[in-house]
Formats: structure tokens, sequence, C-alpha cells
């Protein structure tokens, strides 16, 4: 097929001109395309316009363009009556309402009007990318274009290869997503894509953690921030999101998964999505807000002003035992260096995945004087700490003075296998490498989609590099042997990358 993308008189017709439908007609024009948009409600498109107009004349005041090109852009972009003027276009993007009857309607309009070479694509975020196509004669020329909120700000688009789609589809789609000064990233077909399954990972383990009782959601948010290095917490996220989305979102992605557990949805969210309990935009969440729309978080408890006597640290885990030790040198912890605890010491533990419980029994240590401390991360901004279930107040309130005695904040949570960032983490990447395993994206690709599109501070694949796919390994093995869920399976692009301890980038011919 000789579809020329670069020709620089490309038209790209956009369909619906909401949210998304005007930020990308703003990109396209932008990046010098003619652009052709409708939307069935009347007025609509116009208003589409006028709002482009605004946003290109603001960045032209910012020095991001001149005013001559914000203005040639907007001249660029014309209004249509519907889907029936369409056929000068090369490329028609849908950003309709997300409903499959009324997309695959539309798509089998359009096939009677537009040119057989006209490349048909759709902005849908959760349906299939190959069931819309499924009903059309020339499902060759569908493909997904998946951009992000808002359009102009968010530089990912996700091109989409339904099972149909020809190779040339999808090249000249990574050609107009450049030209639209987009970063794409081209993905195979799969629920969630790329992007929104990753996501999963951070949303639905960190709401698992707050329905078994191990913390708060605003600890596992002040957690997340300061120890997983995240802008936002996933509470903080979906309450921006709104769980009106997200919530339909997982439920969507389990179920095109066939229920799997790796996915599975969970009960502290669909609760608050039923009674409308939705998070910013129903000025009630898991936050409470005030007038100005602005999260009440609740305040942390101080740390006490307790210190142990003598600590020993246990030697089970080396990495750990030396970062541990290190810290508690500076703080001035008088560490005992027998191989046994002395009678009366605070006993900490630095577990990968396993719980203080197990680490108490298994080391055969006294469970009542047993504090677990997250060592996998750095302990530099917040320290996470967790006990025994018959841990005494006395040893919970030393190790929280100890570790809180140079102004680091301490968060103490209940029992957890991989305390609240090893486990949420290592559920991310997880998911990254059951992408990676699938073939849904490239390895590298897998990590640039998530940075530009969900702004984590590493790609899953890196992140697993970062602590290690060894401890990450671990981390998740020992999850799914505690808990006996195969939520929590190691994926087997994981596992082989942690045995031959290789980087989770490595690709496979
Ligand atoms: P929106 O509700 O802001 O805009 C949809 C527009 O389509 C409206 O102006 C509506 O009048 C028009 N429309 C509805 N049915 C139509 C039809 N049959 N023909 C022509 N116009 C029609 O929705 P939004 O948020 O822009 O979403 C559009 C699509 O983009 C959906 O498929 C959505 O899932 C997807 N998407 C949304 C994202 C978001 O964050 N809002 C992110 C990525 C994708």
């Amino acid at each position: 097929m000789s579809f020329d993308a670069n020709r620089p008189d490309l038209t790209v017709g956009v369909i619906g001109t909401g949210a998304m439908g005007r930020g990308i007609a703003q990109v396209a024009a932008a990046g010098g395309m003619n652009v052709l948009m409708t939307d069935s409600r009347p007025g609509a498109a116009q208003e589409a316009r006028d709002f482009i107009d605004k946003m290109l004349g603001r960045a032209a005041e910012k020095g991001g363009m001149s005013k001559d090109e914000a203005s040639a852009a907007v001249n660029r972009i014309r209004i249509a009556g519907g889907p029936a003027d369409m056929k000068p276009c090369d490329v028609v993007i849908e950003a309709i309402v997300e409903n499959l009857d009324a997309k695959r309607q539309l798509f089998a309009e359009l096939e009677a009007i537009v040119s057989p070479e006209c490349i048909l694509a759709t902005n849908t975020s959760s349906l299939s990318v190959t069931t819309i196509a499924a009903k059309l004669k020339t499902p060759q020329r569908f493909a997904g274009f998946h951009f992000f909120n808002p359009v102009p700000l968010m530089k990912l688009v996700e091109v989409i290869d339904g099972l149909q789609t020809q190779n040339w589809v999808s090249e000249a789609l990574m050609t107009v997503g450049r030209r639209m000064t987009r970063e794409p990233v081209r993905c195979t077909d799969a629920p969630g894509f790329l992007v929104n399954q990753v996501g999963r990972g951070f949303t639905l383990e960190a709401a698992h953690l707050v329905s078994e009782g191990i913390a708060s959601f605003a600890d596992v948010d002040r957690v997340m921030r300061d120890v997983g290095g995240f802008r936002m917490g996933p509470f903080e996220l979906m309450e921006l999101t709104g769980l009106d989305v997200t919530h339909p979102a997982s439920e969507l992605i389990y179920n095109q998964f066939f229920q799997e557990p790796r996915y599975r949805p969970n009960l502290i969210m669909r609760a608050r999505y039923e009674a409308g309990v939705l998070g910013r935009k129903s000025k009630k969440g898991f936050y409470d807000y005030d007038a100005e729309t602005k999260p009440i978080v609740p305040p942390e408890p101080p740390a006490p002003a307790a210190y142990p006597g003598n600590v020993w640290v246990s030697p089970a885990e080396p990495r750990g035992h030396a970062a541990l030790t290190e810290l508690l040198r500076k703080l001035g912890a008088s560490i005992e260096t027998g191989p046994k605890p002395s009678a009366n010491a605070l006993i900490l533990v630095t577990p990968i995945g396993e719980d203080a419980t197990g680490c108490a029994v298994d080391q055969e240590l006294d469970p009542r004087r047993t504090v677990a401390v997250d060592t996998l991360f750095p302990m530099v901004k917040r320290r996470t700490l967790m006990g025994t279930p018959v841990t005494e107040s006395v040893y919970r309130n030393a190790a929280h003075g100890l570790l809180a005695s140079d102004g680091v904040p301490v968060t103490v949570c209940r029992d957890s296998p991989g305390f609240i960032a090893q486990r949420i983490v290592a559920m991310i990447v997880n998911i990254g490498c059951s992408i990676a395993q699938s073939r849904t994206a490239q390895p590298a690709d897998i990590d640039k989609a998530v940075t530009l599109g969900l702004n984590y501070p590493n790609g899953p694949l890196k992140f697993g590099d970062v602590l290690g796919p060894g401890p990450v390994h671990k981390v998740l093995a020992s999850m799914h042997r505690i808990y006996g869920d195969p939520r929590y399976r190691p994926n087997i692009w994981l596992t082989r990358r942690a045995r031959l301890g290789v980087s989770l980038l490595t690709p496979e011919p």
C-alpha cells in the first residue's frame, strides 16, 4: 500500500469533538495537517474549534509558537456536517461515546463514504480494537489510536494493532502520531492495551492492602509517594480520575482477561462507585474535601518519644542487614553483634516478601520483640515498619522512635508479606513482565509508555531492575506462598530473568 503519511496536505478527520476529539484535532492541526471535524451534537464542533483557537492563542502568548503559526493551525480546521463529509480524509479518528454499537455503526457508515485507502482509527479506551473492527468489510485498515487526557499535554499515544490490522496502517499511524508531536508506542490489542493494564497494579493492589486492614488509604498514599517515588499515591490518583472511571475500567479489564486474578477488582472500590462516593468530582471519596475541593488529609500520629536499649538485626537478608545496620549506626543505636539477640533486645528483621510473623517463626525469634523494617527501598524520605500480631507496643514504639529520631517520618503498618511498597511495585513489575511475555509490546516500549502515560518514576521493567529481578521475584513468590492466591504468581518472563540474573528488559529473539 502506497500510503504516504508524511504528505504535507494529509487530511485527518475527527469524529466526536468532546474532551478527547478536540485535543486530537488541536495537535493534528498544530502538526501541519488539515483537519475535518464533526460531532452529532449541533454546535459542538464549532465550540471545539473556538476552544482550540483559545488554546493555541494561549500557546502563542507563552511563546510555544508564533501568532501566525497559531492562526494558520486554526485555519487548517474545518467543520464537517457529519460523517458523510469525511470523503476527502486520509485518516479518520473516532472519539465518540464509549459504546461498542455506536462505534460499529459509525465505522460501517464511514466505510461506505471514505476512499479504500483511508485509515480508520478508534480512540477507544476500553473496548477491543479487534471487536470494533470485526463487522467491517476491510478490518485490515482499522487500528486503535489511543490518546491520553489532556491530549496537548500528554505526549503518549498507543498505536494498537487489531488482529487483522495490516502493518502499513500502524506504521502510518506511528508517523501521523509523530507529526502531531506525540510519542507513539506500538502494541497489540489486549484488555487495557498497555498503559491501562499496568495502572491496575498500582490502584488494585493498593485497594487490596487497605481492604485487608494492613494500612489506611492515607498511609498507602504517603508510602507510595515518599518510598516508591510516585508523584501521587494510588488513592489520590483514583480520587482525581473518579471511581466512576477507575472501577468500571477495572471490572472490564478483569472480565476481558477471563477473570485473571492479577486484575481482580476490589470491593472497597465497587462500594464507593455504587454509593456515588467517587472522589473529587463528588466532593467525597476516600478523602473528605474542603470548600476549595482540596482533599483533607488525616494527619499522621507523631512518632513516640521512645528509644530501645539494645537492638539486634537479623542477618537472614544480608543486603537488608547491611543497609539497616548502617542506618542504625548513624542514629546512634546500641547494636548487638552476637548470633542471637540478648534477652530484652529489640529484634529487627528485614524481610523481602515475607511477613514479620514468618520471619519470627522461621528464624526462631521472639515474636513479641520482633519488628520488620522495609529495606528494599531507600530509607531516606520515609521508613516502613510492621510487627507480628503479638509484638508488644513497647518494642514497636521503641523501633518507631529510633527510626524517626533523625526526623524522617515512619509509617507503621500491620503485618503484611511485602509491607506496602514492595507488594504494590512487585505487582506493577509483574504486569509489565506479562505484557512483555505476551508480546503485547516491546520491553523498551512498555517502560516508555508507562513513564509517559502514567508518570511513574520508572517503567515496570526498569523498576524491577532497580530493585533487582531476584528480590522482586522473591516478593511475589512469598506472597503467592503465604496467601495461596494465584493473583501473586510471578510471571515466567520475570522468573527466567531473575534466575539468569539479567535485566528484565532483556528481549528474546
Ligand atoms: P466526551 O463525552 O467528552 O465527547 C464525546 C463526543 O462525541 C461528544 O461531544 C458527543 O456529542 C459526541 N458523540 C457521541 N456520539 C456520537 C456519534 N455517534 N457521532 C458523532 N459524535 C458523537 O468523551 P471523551 O472523554 O472525549 O471520550 C471520547 C472517546 O475517547 C471515548 O471512546 C473514550 O473512551 C475515549 N478516551 C477518553 C479518555 C478520557 O480521559 N476522557 C482517554 C482516552 C480515550
